[in-house]
């Protein structure tokens, strides 16, 4: 056996031709034993030349780990640079090194692509702060923690697809462009043309209809609830809030279920819970190094507390709770806590708090609150809708949920009332043909790597940000 990984299988294929194999640096890390003829691709993280040897440390964005290269100086050229493409040839033999499982002896090391070191932003061996490399979205991804990121990244995306699938759910593609404003908060971004057309009017009607750039893929998975049962949906969302803040993109990326049959709102938060456990359990044994990174360097309180986290079963209160929770608050808030009004960040910061630091759910808002499309409790004289809220330490709002409006009457009467009764008439429609209790959430991705990995801003967990004010690249 050669490596843990592919490695081994590629060397199978490649036996016979006199190239050299060529591996992975996370596979000839892994591999259990040396091997002559390897090939190793990547951009050079450190150089080092001294008297009688040359070090590389050589990385392709397949592990944290660079692999070591051992080399000859007379193999050491001008362009040979921090940042560099290159790719070195030779033996994979073991390391002398406790820390280094294998290490790559060089035959050969061709420079691919120079790097201008001196206009470069990035630095050898330099941590550079997250603030800093954001300046630079086309070259962050060589930098440590930003490749540590867009692995647990891609790690959790995989792992959010597999406990849906596992658990019965059919995926589907919801649309980008769509003619509702789902939230109904009128944060939308308008679809138009670009081509310059003498009659504005005919500009704004490509689609007949004004279109706008999705703010939830729910109510097309409501559509779909109607006949899978369970569902979901995992795509870009889009809103137009005028926010810098540290918890608000325009584009941001949305994981949404919608289960049918389900009358309580205690089946939610189980799938809430069961998919945030599941896919961070994953994150956690299958990036280990990744993880560490950020709990060692960028957010060391957060280290182990996730483990432990995962081991208890998250808090519920209800809104009015939480509302006298905040009341009888020690400290005072800029915005008075009120029955019916918003919970803000600061509440919400205070209730994780209050409750442990620990994710807590927070239950049956009040019915002027929420969007026409929650299901209505029918109690008083504070009137509340099943509504839930997934609040997490650090990060406030993580998920919202609720029970939908199954009920044709109670869902005529609000629309109408809100003046949407036209445009919502094949939602309507849902309710008069085999209409079924049912119910769903969304959770932030960009919030939930925020928390996972105690990252301030979320303009550090995302490839390429979008905010306002700011669509670089
Ligand atoms: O609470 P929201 O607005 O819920 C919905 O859109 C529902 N229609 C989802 C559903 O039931 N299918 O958004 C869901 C989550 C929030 O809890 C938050 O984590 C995230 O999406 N979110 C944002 N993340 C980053 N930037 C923004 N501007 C966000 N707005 C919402
Ligand atoms: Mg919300």
């Amino acid at each position: 056996m050669l490596c843990a990984r592919g490695g081994w299988r590629a060397l199978r294929r490649c036996a016979s031709l006199p190239r050299a194999v060529r591996l992975r640096v996370r596979e000839a890390l892994g591999a259990r034993e040396p091997a002559e003829a390897v090939r190793v691709q990547g951009w050079v993280r450190s150089v080092r030349s001294q008297k009688e040897v040359l070090f590389l440390h050589i990385n392709d964005g397949s592990s944290l780990e660079s692999l070591q290269v051992v080399a000859d100086p007379s193999l050491e050229k001008r362009d040979l640079t921090f940042g560099s493409a290159v790719e070195v040839q030779g033996k994979l033999v073991k390391s002398p090194h406790k820390m280094q499982n294998m290490e790559l002896q060089a035959e050969t090391i061709h420079v691919v692509g120079p790097c201008d070191i001196w206009s470069f932003p990035l630095k050898m061996r330099e941590r550079h702060p997250l603030e800093y490399v954001r300046q630079f979205p086309h070259l962050r991804c060589r930098n440590n923690t930003l490749g540590a990121l867009l692995r647990i990244r891609s790690e959790a995306t995989a792992s959010i697809h597999s406990f849906f699938q596992d658990n019965g759910y059919v995926h589907i593609h919801t649309p980008i462009i769509t003619s509702n404003d789902c939230e109904g908060a009128g944060e939308l971004f308008q679809i138009e043309t670009s081509r310059e057309e003498e009659d504005s009017v005919e500009k704004s009607h490509f689609f007949n209809v004004p279109a706008f750039l999705t703010v939830s893929g729910q109510l097309h998975l409501e559509v779909m609830a109607g006949a899978f049962t369970h569902v979901f949906t995992f795509g870009p969302t889009f809103r137009a809030e005028n926010s810098q803040s540290r918890r608000h993109l325009a584009e941001f990326y949305m994981v949404e279920a919608e289960l049918s049959f389900t009358e309580s709102l205690q089946d939610i938060m189980q799938v809430m819970e069961d998919l945030f456990k599941t896919v961070t359990g994953t994150v956690l044994s299958k990036c280990p190094r990744d993880v560490e990174l950020f709990h060692k360097y960028i957010a060391p309180a957060q280290k182990g507390r996730l483990e432990q986290m995962l081991k208890h079963k998250f808090m519920i209160i209800s809104y009015s709770e939480a509302v006298e929770i905040l009341k009888q608050a020690p400290q005072t808030f800029t915005f008075k806590p009120e029955w019916g009004c918003d919970l803000q960040t600061e509440h919400e910061k205070y209730l994780v708090k209050h409750c442990g630091d620990v994710p807590v759910f927070v239950v049956n808002y009040p019915y002027d609150l929420k969007p026409f499309y929650m299901r209505d409790n029918e109690d008083g004289p504070q009137h509340t809708v099943a509504a839930v809220d997934l609040l997490v330490p650090g990060v406030g709002e993580l998920c919202g949920g609720s029970l939908r409006e199954e009920r044709l009457p109670f869902l005529e009467s609000r629309l109408e009332r809100l003046g949407l009764t036209d445009a919502y008439q094949w939602y309507l429609d849902l309710r008069k043909f085999g209409s079924v209790p049912h119910g769903g959430f969304g959770m932030g991705f960009e919030r939930y790597l925020q928390y996972i990995l105690g990252v301030d801003n979320i303009k550090d967990v995302i490839p390429f940000p979008r905010f306002s004010h700011s669509c670089l690249l």
